[in-house]
């Protein structure tokens, strides 16, 4: 039988999701937004589009989550972006506010799903949608190392003048300035870059990642990231789907594992067709592991602003 991916937020990170996933031939894609016509006509431009691209999937575009009945895979990227003058923590309640009713839409009529956040503040977000949807722990993700890598991956590549398909970064924490990139974990073809570059260099490249989806902004002016955004949640749905079971960094959540509990948080996972199959633990310098804790407490801050909303909701 066909998969069923939805995607929640025809913006531009929902629409791309939409076109790769079919452009892939992964399975009937359903975009549903709040606003009026614009899943609609985005599915239907992006339909029109098969006999070209070659697909079969079957592209609806809806206002209505009982289009969403039954879906094995949904990814959330509704959310509004940071305005001038608002708080961090404005934005956290305006997505949080967002993201809740989503996951409740969606659990309504989908009793297993594998769930995809990317709506930021990313690591608060996905504790949100596990929460509300009380699905297991392997069944909610977020996308962030993914992309946070392909970033780190790019800029190596740009440094050393070397194909892009021979660099594999690796990249922790959360999704935000403390992130952790790992230069002892990033390779070229199996050589780690801190053999190929000077500490300059890398220490270089590691704030560019950082500031990456910054850099972006400030290109745009006016919106974030979304091609790379896109290809990264394409990415983790395929190899959920595939059962390809490869190992990605994540946004998953710990049960003990780095020596964190019941926090989401950015970390290698094995993708399979079962969800987050297994927790890779990696061996850390006491630095690495410093950077790392650093990064655990500023998403531990957020998890319980969302844990103060959802009390004070209920
Ligand atoms: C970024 C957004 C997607 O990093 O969080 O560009």
């Amino acid at each position: 039988m066909r998969r069923k991916i939805t995607v929640v937020g025809a913006g531009q990170v929902g629409t791309t999701v939409a076109q790769l996933t079919a452009y892939k031939n992964l399975g009937n894609v359903v975009l549903i937004d709040i606003v009026e016509g614009v899943p609609q006509g985005k599915a239907l431009d992006l339909q029109e589009s098969g006999c070209l691209q070659v697909f079969d999937s079957v592209v609806v575009g809806t206002n209505d989550y009982k289009d969403t009945a039954d879906s094995d895979i949904v990814v959330i990227t509704a959310g509004v972006p940071r305005k001038p003058g608002q708080s961090r923590s404005d934005l956290l309640a305006i997505n949080a506010k967002i993201v809740k009713n989503v996951t409740e839409e969606i659990m309504k009529r989908s009793s297993n799903p594998f769930i995809i956040v990317v709506s930021n503040p990313l690591d608060a977000m996905v504790y949100l949608a596990k929460k509300v949807s009380k699905l297991p722990k392997h069944r909610v993700i977020g996308m962030a190392g993914v992309l946070d890598a392909a970033r780190f991956r790019t800029f190596v590549s740009l440094e050393l003048d070397c194909s892009l398909v021979d660099v594999d970064a690796m990249v922790l924490g959360g999704h935000g300035d403390s992130m952790v990139p790992l230069p002892r974990y990033t390779t070229v073809s199996g050589v780690p870059i801190t053999d190929l570059m000077s500490q300059e260099q890398i220490g270089r490249l590691v704030d560019r990642t950082r500031n990456g989806g910054a850099e972006i902004v400030s290109l745009l002016k006016n919106g974030s990231a979304f091609l790379a955004p896109g290809a990264s949640v394409v990415k983790m749905i395929e190899a959920v789907l595939l059962d390809k079971k490869r190992i990605m960094p994540c946004t998953a959540y710990l049960d003990g594992e780095y020596g964190w509990s019941g926090i989401f948080f950015g970390v290698p996972v094995k993708l399979g067709i079962s969800g987050i199959e297994k927790v890779i633990e990696l061996k850390l310098t006491e630095e690495e592991r410093k950077a790392l804790d650093t990064s655990a407490e500023e998403v531990k801050r957020q998890i319980a602003e969302v844990d103060a909303l959802l009390a004070s909701r209920s």
